[in-house]
């Protein structure tokens, strides 16, 4: 059975070959069905737009489960509740999750990561710096790097989501932190509003490895690595003894054909370097602790964010293009 409303959705039409543009996805309109027990509609306010649905919409997936064609795109988002058969869910309360690419999203628990105060802070940051994007930066840094004070941090794509974050994160740990990005204008970003400490241009550097090699004779402590091929290559030849290398991403890899790069098994060795993964959906059971973290650091000013804003549904397939090219300054968002 439908209820009175009107929903609009984006779904996947094909599949990217391999480069994803808008023409990917269609805009339709259908109504919305009534809710069954437990569940909940939502009306979705923001949108999160992530690099990893490169992942998710190709055939193989990443992950997760590639999103089906002719289905709503997947995408994390922030809402308030307009209708809840669910007793632990009331209506105006205001929720993130998976709420795809849509007006209205009708979910159940399972698709609900936590419930949010609008008056507590920015509703959109709870996708960004208090989101996902965060929980990453804090998991993977804290957790996997484990930093001390006075080492040394370097993260990629610096001036993103996720690398501000992290950029911030370790200064508050006391450590010095290097940014790589590729503009100056990302760059001053970096320096005035996310600290860091020095920052590189790579698109500016003759040459990565040479560069980081001058401000860091001793090299690096943590190496926070959204990016991967060449730009991981530099910074794997400016390692510290005991060096801990995160994976957390890999957008400047072509999903294929996967590049080769140079043999690290000897660089490893010699710095008694480790190299790890992490996947964010691994620490969703510890998501209220780590968001009361950045939380209180985001109230007390000692983090900033910053955010790339779209208006409306349609722009979705744009911002996604965007973040994929890298011309996005700050947290991609679609606003509704
Ligand atoms: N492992 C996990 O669980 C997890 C969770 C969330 C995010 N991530 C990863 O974290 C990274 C950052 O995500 P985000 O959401 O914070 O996005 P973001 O950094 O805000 O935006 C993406 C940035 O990637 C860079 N970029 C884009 N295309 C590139 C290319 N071809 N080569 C090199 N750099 C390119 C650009 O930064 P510059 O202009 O500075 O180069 C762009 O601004 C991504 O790799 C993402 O997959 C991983």
């Amino acid at each position: 059975m439908k209820s009175s409303l009107n929903n609009e959705k984006i779904i996947l039409k094909n599949r990217p070959n391999p480069e994803v543009n808008e023409s990917l996805f269609e805009l339709i309109f259908e109504g919305v069905r009534e809710l069954v027990s437990n569940e909940i509609l939502v009306e979705v306010k923001y949108i999160s737009i992530d690099p990893a649905m490169r992942g998710w919409i190709s055939e193989i997936g990443n992950y997760s489960e590639p999103v089906p064609l002719n289905e709503t795109m997947r995408s994390l988002g922030v809402g308030k509740i307009i209708q809840s058969k669910n007793d632990s869910f009331k209506e105006n309360e205001y929720v993130v999750g998976w709420l795809g690419w849509q007006k209205f999203s009708i979910v159940n628990q399972k698709q609900i990561q936590i419930k949010v105060d609008p008056k507590s802070n920015n509703l959109s940051a709870n996708l960004g710096v208090l989101g996902l994007n965060g929980i990453t930066a804090y998991a993977g840094l804290i957790y996997k790097c484990k930093p001390l004070a006075g080492e040394t941090v370097l993260v990629t794509t610096a001036a993103g989501s996720v690398g501000s974050a992290v950029g911030q994160i370790a200064k508050i740990y006391g450590c010095r932190t290097i940014g790589v990005t590729s503009s100056d204008k990302k760059a001053k970003i970096c320096k005035d509003e996310f600290g860091y400490d020095h920052v590189i241009n790579y698109n500016k550097v003759n040459n990565l490895s040479s560069a980081i090699k001058e401000l860091v004779p001793n090299g690096i402590d943590c190496f926070f690595d959204n990016v991967g091929g060449e730009q991981f290559d530099a910074v794997m030849e400016n390692l510290n003894t005991n060096a801990r290398i995160l994976i957390c991403g890999t957008i400047g890899m072509p999903s294929f054909p996967i590049p080769m790069g140079p043999r690290i098994n000897r660089t490893i060795l010699i710095k008694r370097a480790k190299i790890e993964g992490l996947l964010v959906l691994d620490y969703f059971d510890r998501y209220n602790e780590i968001y009361n973290q950045l939380l209180e650091w985001y109230k007390n000013g000692k983090i900033n964010i910053k955010e790339d804003i779209s208006t409306g549904l349609k722009s979705a397939p744009s911002s996604l293009v965007k973040i994929l090219n890298g011309l996005n300054s700050g947290k991609q968002l679609v606003k509704l």
